[in-house]
């Protein structure tokens, strides 16, 4: 191809001309074109990355927690904000497991301690703070005793982390578990999605054939949206939705059989135990059948476990690396943990960790690598999981232990609310909230309402939650979001805002509920 017939292009649209263009830019970018004069002006008005150049599996990857919903929400707080009238005065904003976000105070000790870390000359009148009660000694001696281990925030560390805090996290596995895990094969991450980034990425191999990871489904959709950037399959087994949303055995089975008849090289295992969006807390006996499945299928298995201290449930949080152990196989398993939930809800803190166990040690130096490609975590999110594993035991404790009470006992408390009130709807049903922070109730919704979201061109449970958002400000999330059976429709909705909240947007709810009911049935 020759200058001379692209010169014809330059006034059209370069969509309509987009593999023509694209040749051309890229033999321009290798020094392999010949341009003539004024060329350059011409390519300069041409985007390199466009729609058309873009990574398709980027174009194809879907995050639903910030779709559609979230985004119209936006326009309306800004309308809200300049005087326009809505049915309602505020936003509720259940879409998302954010808890700062939406009225929780982070932990006092936890906040002093990385003040001290981030301005360490304030250590110099550390005494001036702890006499007018600003700070306490425990904090004061914590943050030293951190410096001391050269905790410098403005420097990297160890790519898979400070070593002093793995240590920690080693004894705080030890003290759950009891077991220690290998300090070596724990790395402090920029929160649990890093750690499933990482592990993905190392058994995506394409050279296999087609892979593919089961997920449950629901499921949380950082794991289909890795799928998808990865070009791999996603490989759903459905959650029981009449027994709590439990991992079945035989649903499992049929997902991983279904999957290898397709040619599908299935490699992991995600089990997110307590579940989001699912709301569950998994059983020690089904936890059992997990671990024994992945263990005869050859899986890794991706253990997350954020939602570990958001328990509703009588049983205990069991971890899947304890079930292991108690079974003793050797199975390779990464759990991952993280500051964003629990109590102290510190998402944008971005820190966490993952724990690999069973993994060759030439597989162990290649995480490394990875790890060591972007250098190291946050280092403020590398001491908040210190603090998160370590909480205070001198003069800080008895306000961390009620300021964490006061957190898990409000959580309860909204939890209640919101099953009484959903529970309560006709066309609503919705197992126990066993843990994490969601609930995923089904609407049964009437078939006018399902053509007439057909009409609109959207999903019926995307119609139902924009309705309720336009008629009561609560922000949730459609089941299709995160996959559900073929023909039902859901909608996830956190319980983190504060109970006044709540408490007003569930009596609205609840009204725009009945009526959309009655004017659809
Ligand atoms: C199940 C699950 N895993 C992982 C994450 C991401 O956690 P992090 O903020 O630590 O990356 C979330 C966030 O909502 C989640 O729900």
């Amino acid at each position: 191809m020759q200058w001379g017939s692209l010169s014809s292009v330059k006034f059209f649209d370069p969509l309509h001309f987009g593999s023509e263009i694209m040749w051309a830019s890229q033999k321009a970018r290798l020094g392999q074109l010949h341009l003539g004069r004024g060329a350059p002006q011409i390519f300069s008005r041409f985007k390199s990355l466009t729609l058309d150049t873009i990574n398709k599996q980027v174009l194809a990857a879907e995050y639903a927690v910030r779709g559609r919903l979230p985004t119209r929400a936006a326009v309306i707080q800004q309308e809200l904000t300049k005087g326009s009238k809505y049915p309602f005065n505020e936003l509720v904003y259940c879409n998302i497991g954010n808890p700062q976000q939406v009225g929780q105070e982070p932990l006092t000790f936890n906040r002093e301690v990385l003040a001290l870390l981030t301005a360490p000359q304030l250590l110099s009148s550390a005494e001036t703070l702890t006499q007018h009660g600003l700070i306490s000694g425990e904090a004061v001696a914590r943050a030293k005793e951190y410096i001391q281990h050269s905790a410098k925030v403005g420097a990297y560390t160890d790519s898979v982390g400070f070593q002093f805090i793995r240590e920690e996290v080693c004894d705080f596995i030890k003290k759950r578990d009891g077991h220690r895990p290998d300090v070596k094969n724990v790395f402090l991450t920029n929160g649990a999605s890093e750690g499933a980034r990482l592990v993905m990425s190392a058994l995506a191999a394409k050279h296999l054939g087609t892979v593919g990871f089961m997920a449950p489904i629901p499921q949380y959709p950082l794991y289909s949206a890795l799928s998808t950037l990865m070009d791999c399959e996603l490989v759903g087994y459905y959650l029981d939705e009449d027994k709590n949303w439990a991992v079945s055995l035989p649903a499992l089975t049929a997902a991983y059989e279904d999957a290898v008849k397709k040619g599908i090289v299935v490699r992991a295992l995600v089990v997110i135990n307590p579940g989001n969006p699912s709301g569950n807390n998994l059983s020690a006996e089904t936890l059992r059948d997990v671990v024994q499945f992945a263990k005869e299928k050859n899986l890794v298995l991706i253990a997350d476990e954020v939602y570990q201290e958001n328990i509703l449930t009588k049983h205990p949080f069991k971890s899947m690396s304890s079930i292991m152990h108690e079974l003793n196989l050797d199975l390779e398993v990464v759990s991952l943990h993280s500051l964003s939930k629990g109590f102290l809800g510190e998402c944008g803190v971005r820190g966490g960790y993952c724990i690999f166990e069973n993994f060759d040690p030439e597989i162990m130096q290649q995480f490394v690598k990875l790890k060591s490609i972007e250098l190291c975590s946050n280092t403020v999110g590398q001491l908040s999981v210190v603090l998160m594993v370590r909480p205070p035991v001198a003069d800080a404790a008895a306000l961390y232990a009620k300021e964490k009470k006061d957190v898990l006992d409000s959580l309860r408390q909204k939890a209640e609310i919101l099953r009484e009130t959903l529970s309560a709807l006709e066309g609503i049903s919705l197992p126990e909230i066993g843990g994490a922070m969601y609930a995923f109730p089904q609407i049964k919704l009437p078939q006018a309402a399902i053509q007439e979201a057909a009409a609109h061109g959207v999903a019926p449970d995307e119609f139902y939650c924009m309705q309720a958002l336009e008629n009561t400000g609560l922000v949730v999330v459609p089941g299709s979001g995160f996959r559900q059976v073929e023909g039902t429709f859901h909608f996830r909705t956190t319980f983190l805002p504060t109970l006044d909240k709540m408490q007003r947007a569930m009596k609205s709810f609840a009204a725009f509920h009945n009526d959309f009911m009655k004017r659809y049935s």
